[in-house]
């Protein structure tokens, strides 16, 4: 095979690069199925992948990109065969294994998901890994007592981020009818509208004065946001709420007391998309081709590979809005 376009990564005396370069079929891990990458997308771990002490690449150089799909050229496995469409998210994608940030990506079998019939390649990467975590944190709530008939009062910090607009946009699709989202800057406010919001909320409009125990306002959190700001919200939830933490966006220290778990039985829900088990996949995945449309109002853009620098810089100065997705492979 020809040489192919790829983004690196590389460190030089500690100063870590990445650039659009031209590299062959064995620069990629080893992996049973060898895939054309269509698409793959840019995720908050992508950006840090690129920085110095990102703390997501483990071996350089390295193809970052934690997503991908597309359509299988050659397998070794009895699971796949030339033709299939699939995808990948997460595992050790972008990290210590190459990934999808190149026309073409070898995976191990064990990591990908047969796209549903219903789902394009490019929705695929419009949920990504973002949009995987959103319904593992929708999902989590739902499955422990979240449903539409109580009419709960529903917060998601990073509302207009990645994870935040594609849970917005869920809760919306499902009928949800008081969606908080909360928002950083003015420009912010009508996307959270247009994504289904009920109501915007700004920093100010939470901060709980320090009390250990505040006003009980939401009955579920779907927090992205982490910090102090995760730190405002517990004491807020009501009694028997609950509150997912999937992100470090705003902060990795959490500073609270035992009061809201203890007095008001608030749960508190850990969420990881990276080693989310791949027989249970499938299911999350379905339930965007056939339950969740929401297409219509997700916000993103579609880049290159050469353009993703651009996006990056973005990503970093907090300007980045929704889902980024990057277009690969013309043929499909
Ligand atoms: N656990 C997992 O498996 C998993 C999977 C995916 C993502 N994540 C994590 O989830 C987080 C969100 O990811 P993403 O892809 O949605 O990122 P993103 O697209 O960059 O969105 C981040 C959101 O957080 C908001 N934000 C950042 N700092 C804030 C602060 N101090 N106060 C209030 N809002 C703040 C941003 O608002 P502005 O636009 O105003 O900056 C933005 O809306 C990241 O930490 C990511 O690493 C975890």
């Amino acid at each position: 095979m020809d040489k192919f376009k790829a983004i690196v990564v590389d460190q030089n005396n500690d100063n870590v690069e990445y650039g659009l370069k031209n590299i062959s079929i064995n620069d990629l891990s080893d992996g049973e199925v060898l895939i054309e990458v269509c698409y793959s997308s840019l995720n908050y771990k992508d950006m840090l992948a690129v920085q110095n002490n990102g703390g997501v690449i483990k071996n350089y150089p390295m193809i970052p990109g934690i997503d991908l799909s597309g359509v299988v050229v050659e397998s070794s496995s009895s699971h796949f065969v030339t033709g299939d469409k699939v995808l990948a998210t997460g595992f050790q994608l972008g990290m210590s294994y190459t990934g999808g940030m190149a026309q073409y990506a070898r995976v191990p079998a064990e990591w990908l998901v047969k796209l549903p019939a219903k789902l394009s390649l490019k929705q695929a990467m419009i949920i990504g890994t973002a949009g995987f975590t959103a319904a593992l944190s929708v999902i989590k709530l739902l499955d422990n007592g979240m449903k539409v008939a109580d009419d709960p009062e529903i917060l998601v910090t990073g509302s207009t981020g990645g994870v935040g607009s594609i849970a917005v946009q869920i809760l919306s699709v499902m009928g949800f009818k008081h969606i908080n989202a909360l928002v950083r800057k003015e420009y912010q406010v009508e996307v959270a509208k247009h994504l289904g919001a009920t109501r915007v909320v700004m920093p100010d409009d939470i901060k709980g004065n320090g009390k250990l125990l505040s006003k009980q306002r939401f009955n579920y959190v779907i927090d992205t946001v982490g910090g102090d700001v995760t730190a405002e919200l517990i004491p807020q939830i009501h009694y028997g709420g609950g509150i997912t933490m999937c992100g470090n966006a705003g902060g990795i220290k959490l500073s609270t007391n035992v009061l809201p778990f203890i007095l008001r039985g608030v749960d508190l829900y850990g969420i990881d998309s990276v080693n989310y088990p791949i027989e249970k996949r499938l299911a999350i995945w379905k339930r965007f081709a056939d339950d969740w449309e929401v297409f219509d109002k997700l916000q993103y853009n579609e880049v290159t590979l050469a353009e993703i620098p651009g996006v990056i810089e973005q990503l970093k100065s907090g300007k980045h809005l929704g889902r980024t997705i990057i277009k690969i492979s013309e043929k499909i």
